[in-house]
C-alpha cells in the first residue's frame, strides 16, 4: 500500500458524489478511479473531486492492483455482485446501506469478506452524527427506545421502491432506524414483532412501505420502531429518537432538519448545533457523512478500529430484521432473532 489509501468508486450518483467530496479532505486518502455506466456522471465528478482516471466498467477497478478500498454506491441490486467481485480482488470494501436486500445475499458477502480477510463497512453514517453519539452516550442503557423514521409519500417511479433495485421504503430506508436502535440498545435483538404492509403503494404490491415494529433486546430494552413513507411527522420531522433510562431520558428530534436533542434528567437540558465545534455545523459532518469517512479510512490505511462502524455483521442484522419484520407481518407470528 501506498502512504494514501488509493480508492475506487463504482456509483458516481448522490451518494458516491457526497462520499467523493469528503474523501478530498482526508489526507490519508487518495481518489485514485471512478466508474460509472453513465462515464458522463463519472466525468462529472473527476472534475469537482479529482481522480487518475473513469469508466464505464467497474471491472476496471477490480483489476487495478493500486487501489486499496471500492466503495460501491450503486442501487441496491448492484452490491451483492460488486462487494464479491471487490472481496475477490482483495480489495477493502464500503458499502452504502443496505448491504444487500435479502439475508442470503447478505450472508454470501459476509462468507466471502470473511473468506478473503477483507474489511467491509455499511454506510450507515449516523452512528457518526455528533448527535446520535450524544443520544447514546447520555443514555448508554436504554430501557426503553422508540425510533421513528417518517417520509411523505415516496413516487411510484423511484428506483427505491423498485422492487428489485431498491426493495421499498423499509428495506432501503427503514435499515439506517434498525442499525441505530441496535447501537443506542448496545445489545443484540433477539426477537422482532410487526405490523404493517403496503399502505402508500398499491401499485407496487411486492413492496413493504410501512412498519410499526417491537423489538426486544438480549439486554431487556425494547424498542418501539415506525417506518414508511405515509407522511410528514410536522412536530419531530423525519428522525426521530428517544432514549428511556429510568432516572433520565434523551429526545432527538429533527435529525433531518434542525437535529436538537432535549433531556429529562440530565443538565444541560438541551443539545443543538451550536453546540457543535464551528466545523461540525454543517449537515454532512452534524450527520456522519465526514466522520464516517475518516474512520475509513483510518482503517484501511493504518488498521485504527473503527469501533462506531457498521460492519459486515451488523449490515447483515439490519437487512434480517427489516426481512423478519416484514415476515411477521405476513404470518402475524413474532420472528426469532439472529
Ligand atoms: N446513507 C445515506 O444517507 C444514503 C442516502 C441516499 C442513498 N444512499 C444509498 O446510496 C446508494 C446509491 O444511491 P444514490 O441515491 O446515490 O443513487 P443514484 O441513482 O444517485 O446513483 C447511482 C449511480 O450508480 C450508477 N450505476 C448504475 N449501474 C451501474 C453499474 N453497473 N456500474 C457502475 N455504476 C452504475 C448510476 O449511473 C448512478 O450514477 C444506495 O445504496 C442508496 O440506498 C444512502
Amino acid at each position: 500500500m501506498s502512504d494514501k489509501v488509493e480508492v475506487g468508486l463504482i456509483g458516481c450518483g448522490l451518494m458516491g458524489s457526497q462520499h467523493a467530496r469528503n474523501l478530498v479532505e482526508i489526507e490519508g486518502a487518495n481518489l485514485r478511479a471512478l466508474a460509472d455506466v453513465n462515464l458522463d456522471a463519472a466525468k462529472r465528478l473527476k472534475q469537482e473531486a479529482g481522480g487518475k482516471y473513469c469508466t464505464p466498467n467497474p471491472q476496471d477497478l477490480f483489476n487495478d492492483e493500486k487501489i486499496d478500498l471500492i466503495l460501491i454506491c450503486t442501487h441496491h441490486h448492484l452490491h451483492l455482485p460488486f462487494a464479491i467481485q471487490a472481496a475477490e480482488a482483495d480489495k477493502d470494501i464500503f458499502v452504502e446501506k443496505p448491504l444487500a436486500l435479502t439475508i442470503k445475499e447478505c450472508e454470501q458477502i459476509e462468507s466471502t469478506v470473511k473468506h478473503m480477510g477483507v474489511k467491509l463497512m455499511v454506510g450507515f453514517q449516523a452512528r457518526f452524527s455528533p448527535f446520535m453519539k450524544k443520544l447514546k452516550q447520555s443514555v448508554p442503557n436504554p430501557l426503553v427506545i422508540v425510533g421513528q423514521m417518517v417520509d411523505p409519500r415516496w413516487g411510484d417511479d423511484s428506483w427505491a421502491n423498485d422492487p428489485i433495485e431498491g426493495g421499498g421504503n423499509v428495506l432501503s430506508q427503514g435499515c439506517h432506524l434498525l442499525d441505530a436502535v441496535c447501537w443506542l440498545a448496545g445489545s443484540e435483538p433477539i426477537s422482532i414483532y410487526a405490523e404493517g404492509g403496503n399502505f402508500t403503494h398499491p401499485k407496487i404490491p411486492e413492496i413493504t412501505d410501512s412498519v410499526v415494529s417491537t423489538i426486544r433486546f438480549a439486554s431487556g430494552c425494547v424498542a418501539s420502531v415506525i417506518i414508511g413513507d405515509f407522511g410528514s411527522p410536522a412536530l419531530v420531522g423525519k428522525g426521530f429518537y428517544e432514549l428511556f433510562g429510568g432516572d433520565k431520558t434523551a429526545t432527538l428530534s429533527g435529525y433531518y432538519n434542525i437535529p436538537q436533542i432535549k433531556f429529562w434528567g440530565i443538565e444541560p437540558q438541551t443539545f443543538t448545533m451550536n453546540d457543535l465545534p464551528i466545523g461540525f455545523r454543517n449537515s454532512s459532518a452534524a450527520h456522519g457523512y465526514v466522520g464516517q469517512m475518516e474512520a475509513l479510512i483510518g482503517w484501511v490505511g493504518s488498521g485504527t478500529d473503527p469501533t462506531d462502524a457498521a460492519k459486515v455483521g451488523e449490515g447483515l442484522r439490519a437487512t434480517k430484521l427489516a426481512a423478519k419484520a416484514i415476515e411477521a407481518i405476513k404470518s402475524q407470528v413474532p420472528q426469532k432473532m439472529p
